[in-house]
C-alpha cells in the first residue's frame, strides 16, 4: 500500500516502538533522547505521531514479518487521517534487510541499523528534503560518544555495556545484525551509570548480547572483566541493585561467579541460556559447551549464592532433533528447576547454517514439544514462587497496580510482586511474600525505607 499524502518535512512528535530484546529497548530510549535534543516531543497518548520509528527484531521469522504488517497499518491509518507519518525502520531487521525494506515499502523514508542510529539527525535532514536515507554502517563504538546525556526514566534502568557476538551459533542472526563483540570503556559506563542514578535509577541492568564477555581497563589501568565493573558500580552511592543479561556459558569466569557471593547489590539472579539438553544438538548448534559443563557451571553459582534464581532460553525443534534428544532438554529443566525460562520454536533464518541443514522438523512436532517444555517450565516457576513464600525481601516499586493502593515491583529474584500500601514508584520496600501465583507473588508490607 502507498501513502496518499507525503510525510511531514519537520516532524514535531515521535513514537518509538521497540521489539525484541532489552538491547533494543535501550537503543529505543537513546533514539528518543536524540529526538528530544532536536525538539521533537513524544506523541501524546492516543494521538498519531509525525515520526514513527519501528525498532525491529530479526531473531525469529514472526518478529521480522511484523515489520511489514506494522508499516501497512501505519500507512492505512495515515491515509485515513489524511496525514502520513514519517516512517523510520531501525533495529536488526533494518540491518539485515535494509535494501529489501526500501524496495518493498515505499512508505519508509529512513532505514537505520543498530550501530548507526546516532546519525538519525542527519537522516531526518535528508528526509526533510524528500530524500530517502539508509545507514547500516557498523562504526563500532562511535554511536555512544555521539549520543546526548541520559534523561529521567523509571527506577530500573538499562545500560548497554557490550554489543555484538562472535559465537555464531548456527541458528542465530545476531552476529550478522549486531556485528562483532565490542565492549564500551569502563569510564564511560561509570559516567553513564552515575547519570542514570542522578536521574532516579535505583537498579541498573547491564546489557550485552554476551554481557559477560565485557572486558576493559578499570580506573587503575588494570584489566577488568564484568565482575570488576560490577564491583566498581556497587561502590556508587544511590545505586541499590545490579543485574546483568545475557550471558554465554563459555564467557563465565570465576570472578563473576564469586561476585555473586561478595557483592550485596548484585541480585541473586542469573539468566544463562543453554538452548538444548542434548550434546548432539548443542554441537550442531555450535554452542561449544555440553549439557554437563553447563550444569557444573550452575552448581558453582549455587555454591557462591545458594538462593540464586536461575533462568534460561531453549529452542525446540532444531533440525534433526529427535524425541529422545528433546527429552534430554526436559530432563535438564527438571534438574535445574528454573525459576523462569524462555522457550522458542526453532525458526530458520536466512543466511544461517542451520536454515539449510537436513532434518527440518515439522511445525506440528515443534508445537507439541513447545507445549510440553512450557508446561515443565511453568511447573518449576510456580514451585519457585511457592518456595519463596514466608520470606521477607526488598521489592523495588516500579508501577501502580490495577486497583487503587496497589503497587507492583520486583523481588531480588526478579519475581513480580504486588502488594498494597502507601508508597511511591522508586521506593524499596520490605515485603513479606505471602501467596504464590504462577507468574507473580502477593506480598504484605513490613516497613518501608
Ligand atoms: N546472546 C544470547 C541471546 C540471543 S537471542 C544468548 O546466546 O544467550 C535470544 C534467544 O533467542 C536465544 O537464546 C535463543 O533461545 C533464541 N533464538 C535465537 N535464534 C533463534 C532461532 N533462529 N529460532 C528460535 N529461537 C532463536
Ligand atoms: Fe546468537 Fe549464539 Fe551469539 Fe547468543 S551466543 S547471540 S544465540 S550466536
Ligand atoms: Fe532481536 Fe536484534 Fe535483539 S535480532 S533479539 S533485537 S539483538
Amino acid at each position: 500500500m502507498k501513502p496518499t499524502s507525503s510525510p511531514p518535512k519537520t516532524p514535531r512528535t515521535y513514537r518509538v516502538k521497540s521489539f525484541g530484546c532489552q538491547m533494543n529497548v535501550y537503543d529505543g530510549e537513546r533514539m528518543a533522547e536524540l529526538l528530544g535534543e532536536r525538539g521533537i516531543a513524544p506523541a501524546p497518548e492516543g494521538e498519531e505521531a509525525d515520526l514513527v520509528i519501528l525498532n525491529t527484531c530479526h531473531i525469529r521469522e514472526k518478529a521480522a514479518e511484523k515489520v511489514y504488517s506494522d508499516i501497512g497499518r501505519l500507512v492505512k491509518a495515515g491515509n485515513k487521517a489524511g496525514k502520513s507519518p514519517l516512517i523510520a525502520v531501525a533495529g536488526c531487521v533494518a540491518q539485515a534487510e535494509g535494501e529489501e525494506i526500501m524496495a518493498r515499502a515505499p512508505a519508509v523514508s529512513i532505514v537505520v541499523g543498530p550501530q548507526a542510529y546516532h546519525r538519525l539527525p542527519e537522516m531526518l535532514d535528508k528526509a526533510a528534503k524528500g530524500e530517502r536515507a539508509t545507514d547500516t554502517d557498523m562504526p563500532a563504538i562511535a554511536k555512544f560518544d555521539a549520543l546526548p546525556a541520559r534523561k529521567k526514566r523509571g527506577p530500573s534502568a538499562f545500560l548497554t555495556v557490550q554489543e555484538g557476538c562472535d559465537k555464531f551459533c548456527t541458528y542465530c542472526v545476531v552476529p550478522y545484525t549486531r556485528g562483532a563483540e565490542i565492549s564500551r570503556p569502563f569510564s564511560h559506563l561509570i559516567a553513564e551509570a552515575q547519570k542514570l542514578i542522578e536521574a532516579g535509577a535505583k537498579e541498573i541492568t547491564l546489557l550485552g548480547q554476551n554481557v559477560n564477555a565485557w572486558v576493559g581497563e578499570d580506573d587503575k589501568g588494570h584489566r577488568a572483566g564484568l565482575a570488576g565493573l560490577i564491583h566498581a558500580l556497587a561502590r556508587i552511592d544511590g545505586l541499590e541493585r545490579i543485574r546483568y543479561t545475557t550471558s554465554h556459558p563459555n564467557d563465565m569466569d570465576e570472578a563473576l561467579i564469586a561476585a555473586h557471593g561478595e557483592v550485596a547489590k548484585l541480585m541473586p539472579y542469573l539468566h544463562l541460556p543453554v538452548q538444548s539438553g542434548s550434546d548432539r544438538v548443542l554441537k550442531a548448534m555450535n554452542r561449544q559447551h555440553t549439557a554437563e559443563s553447563y550444569l557444573r557451571l550452575l552448581e558453582k553459582f549455587r555454591a557462591a549464592r545458594p538462593d540464586i534464581a536461575l533462568s534460561g532460553d531453549f529452542i525446540v525443534g532444531f533440525p534433526g532433533e529427535t524425541e529422545a534428544e528433546f527429552e534430554d532438554t526436559l530432563r535438564m529443566v527438571d534438574e535445574v528447576r528454573y525459576a523462569h525460562a524462555f522457550s522458542f520454536k526453532y525458526s530458520p533464518r536466512p543466511g544461517t547454517p542451520a536454515a539449510t541443514m537436513e532434518g527440518q522438523i515439522a511445525p506440528a512436532v515443534m508445537d507439541e514439544r513447545l507445549q510440553r517444555l512450557q508446561a515443565r517450565i511453568a511447573h518449576h516457576q510456580f514451585a519457585f514462587n511457592q518456595a519463596s513464600i514466608g520470606q521477607t525481601c526488598s521489592v523495588l516499586v516500579e508501577r501502580t497496580g490495577k486497583l487503587p493502593g496497589q503497587w507492583l515491583g520486583k523481588s531480588p529474584w526478579l519475581q513480580s510482586v504486588w502488594f498494597e500500601g502507601d508508597h511511591a514508584i522508586g521506593d524499596l520496600v520490605e515485603v513479606e511474600l505471602a501467596e504464590a501465583g504462577p507468574n507473580s507473588v502477593m506480598g504484605i508490607i513490613e516497613r518501608s525505607s
